[in-house]
This record gives structure tokens, sequence and C-alpha cells, in this order.
């Protein structure tokens, strides 16, 4: 767990979630799907139940899998996760999604979230930091490059919105001693 003062003068805590923030969770997926189109699913496409977010949770963090949620006075306002593979020639890569509700967006949540990910990769030994990011998210972008992702390709027509293609951007970032 740590605490970070944001320039807005809100208080700041990160922790890894466990199974008690299932509930919290999911409303809080249900509502950032709504606030933006640049996740992979909009309101009610998340398509995860209860349960499974239960167990997705009592599998927890890991060597593989970097779980953060962040938090204002108890409520749930950014989330990050990291999937790595075990396959010894796939694990030191890994990719991960982040968002942070709305009404905290520019507070610097995501730089805090991605700088402990990024603290965390180097102490596991990862080598390669991947995402994939809608070509138009240019407010994702400016954070990611702004800690060291460059642009490695482009994956076109890698969603459909209400029958309109959008491209993502290959990003990544190494990470090297
Ligand atoms: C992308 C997202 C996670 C950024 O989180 P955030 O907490 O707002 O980001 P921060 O406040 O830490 O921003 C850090 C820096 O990134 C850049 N940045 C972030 N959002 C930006 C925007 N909309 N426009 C331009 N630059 C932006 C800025 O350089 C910013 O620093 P500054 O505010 O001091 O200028 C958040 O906007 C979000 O959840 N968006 C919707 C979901 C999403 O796009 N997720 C990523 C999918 S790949």
């Amino acid at each position: 767990m740590a605490s970070y003062a944001l320039r807005s003068g809100a208080q700041l805590v990160t922790a890894t979630p466990d199974v008690g923030d299932a509930a919290a969770l999911l409303a809080y997926v249900n509502r950032v799907a709504a606030e933006s189109d640049f996740l992979t699913f909009g309101p009610g496409e998340h398509g995860i139940t209860l349960a499974e977010e239960v167990a997705f949770l009592e599998a927890g963090a890991s060597t593989w899998r970097f779980l953060r949620k962040a938090t204002i006075e108890g409520e749930i306002v950014g989330f990050l996760d990291l999937r790595r593979s075990p396959r010894p020639r796939l694990q030191h890569t890994g990719q991960f999604g982040i968002s942070v509700r709305k009404d905290r967006w520019r507070q610097g949540v995501g730089r805090i979230l991605l700088s402990e990910l990024l603290d965390w990769a180097v102490s596991v030994g990862m080598r390669k930091i991947d995402l994939r990011v809608r070509a138009d998210n240019v407010g994702a972008q400016a954070l990611y490059r702004s800690l060291g992702f460059v642009e490695e390709g482009r994956v076109t027509r890698a969603m459909m919105i209400g029958g309109a293609f959008f491209d993502e951007l290959l990003m990544g970032r190494v990470i090297d001693p």
C-alpha cells in the first residue's frame, strides 16, 4: 500500500485489490466503460459476473500478474492490470490495461499507477512492456510516451464501435539494466 498527495489536494492510496473489492471493482468497470470509448468494452459489455470477478481476485496478484487499484477516500478511481505468460520464451514481456475515473483525469493517477508498474516490472526481471491503444487516444499516448513507451506498429480495424472501425497503435517500453 502506498499513499500520494495529488495536485488536486486529494490523497490517493494504491494497493493490490483483494476478493473484498470484487463488487466495487465491477461497479468501477461499468462506470469507466461509459466514460470513454477507449476501452475494449462499452457500458454493459464487460461480460464479467460477480462470481468471475471474485475468482479473478482470488487468483490474485503474482509474479505473473500485477494488479493495482487506486482509491480516494475508499472509492476506486483507477485500476491497472498487467499479465505475463509464464512460458520461458515470453515471460520477459507483458501487456497491461489501465483506466482512471473521468472525474479524476489529469490529476496524476495514471502516472502513479504506471510508475508503480514499471518499478514492479524491474523488480521481477521483466525486459519489455507492451500495450495497445486506440490510434486517436492521444491523451493516453502522451502519458505512455512520457514514461518511455514508443510506437512499434499499427493494427487496422482493431475495434469496431457502432459500425465504425478504429485502428490501434502497438506501443512498447524496453527495460534494460
Ligand atoms: C489514459 C488515462 C488512464 C490517463 O490517466 P490520468 O490519470 O488522467 O493521467 P495523468 O493525470 O497521470 O496524466 C499524466 C500525463 O499524461 C498526459 N495526458 C494524460 N491525459 C491526457 C489528455 N487527455 N490529453 C493530453 N495529455 C494527457 C499528460 O502529459 C499528463 O501530464 P500533465 O497532466 O501533467 O500534463 C485516463 O485518461 C483514462 O482512463 N482514459 C480512458 C480509458 C483509457 O483511455 N485507457 C487507456 C486505454 S489504452
